[in-house]
């Protein structure tokens, strides 16, 4: 783990959001002003509502869907996966933290929830899946190889015909953003400290904490998408404070593609 003292190598993406879903897991998923370290336990019911509303908007991207068997991809706490539980069999939580997963398991066992499944990204896929989803998850994915990666690995688990949405950030809307996709200050200044051995926990509860994050233009993205047979059905458009973002409802093809 990342957080050991006297350990100076680079930490991997896996050990940064162990460190966040050890630590402050809530706000990783959901980065909002005045919720960090714990800042969402009194408002829980608020932050899954958050994803209960997300996901009704997702589903009707993909108005053809089958959603008895759904892949959320990059499940952090659960947000979308506890919403997505009672429409589907069976609902599985794919993520890079085994924390986030500890995280989602216990609470899934608080809310007496059954039909999840967890499964790892460095794992081969399991297909079967009818409809897959990945919110606030590839913008942090560090560089097109890594989003390739998880597209790949959501298209290897759907059936031919399955359908999905993904979310991504197209372009930024301050200085704050522009500076932030431009230099990576976080995730640069993290790696530095951590290899002048300052522990993770003091780093994230002063507010570094690693987190990588990028924007992907709306053509390279659907360039990607069509290389993977990934096909784009429907998209809307959001925005927040610093980004404007985009989904995309596709479908996978019945064709193999690389
Ligand atoms: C910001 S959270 C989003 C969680 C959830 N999708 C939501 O909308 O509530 C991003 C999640 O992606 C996970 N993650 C990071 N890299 C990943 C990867 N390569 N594959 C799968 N999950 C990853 C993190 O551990 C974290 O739980």
């Amino acid at each position: 783990m990342s957080g050991r003292q006297g350990d100076a190598r680079e930490p991997s993406e896996a050990e940064i959001w162990n460190e966040l879903g050890r630590l402050d897991p809530y706000w990783a998923v959901l980065a909002r002003s005045r919720v960090r370290l714990g800042g969402w336990l009194p408002r829980l019911t608020s932050f899954y509502t958050t994803g209960v509303e997300d996901v009704a908007a997702c589903m009707t991207l993909t108005p053809d869907a089958d959603f008895s068997q759904i892949l959320d991809y990059g499940s952090g706490t659960g947000r979308l996966s506890f919403a997505l539980a009672p429409h589907a069999e069976l609902v599985s939580c794919v993520d890079l933290s085994v924390t986030m997963q500890d995280r989602l398991r216990d609470e899934a066992t608080v809310r007496q929830v059954t039909n999840l499944r967890f499964l790892s990204p460095q794992d081969p896929p399991v297909p079967g899946h009818t409809w897959a989803i990945s919110l606030l998850t590839l913008q942090h994915l560090p560089g097109h190889d890594g989003v390739r990666d998880a597209l790949r690995y959501i298209r290897d688990s759907l059936v031919p015909g399955g359908f999905g949405v993904i979310e991504v950030p197209t372009a930024t809307r301050s200085v704050l953003a522009r500076v932030n996709v431009t230099f990576h200050p976080q995730w640069r200044l993290y790696r530095a400290a951590r290899r002048m051995r300052i522990p993770a926990p003091w780093l994230i509860r002063h507010g570094i904490h690693g987190i990588y994050f990028h924007v992907l233009s709306a053509s390279a993205l659907t360039q990607l998408m069509g290389e993977l047979g990934l096909t784009v059905t429907a998209r809307s458009e959001g925005e927040t404070k610093h980004y404007s973002f985009v989904r995309y409802g596709f479908v996978r093809s019945t064709t193999a593609s690389p």
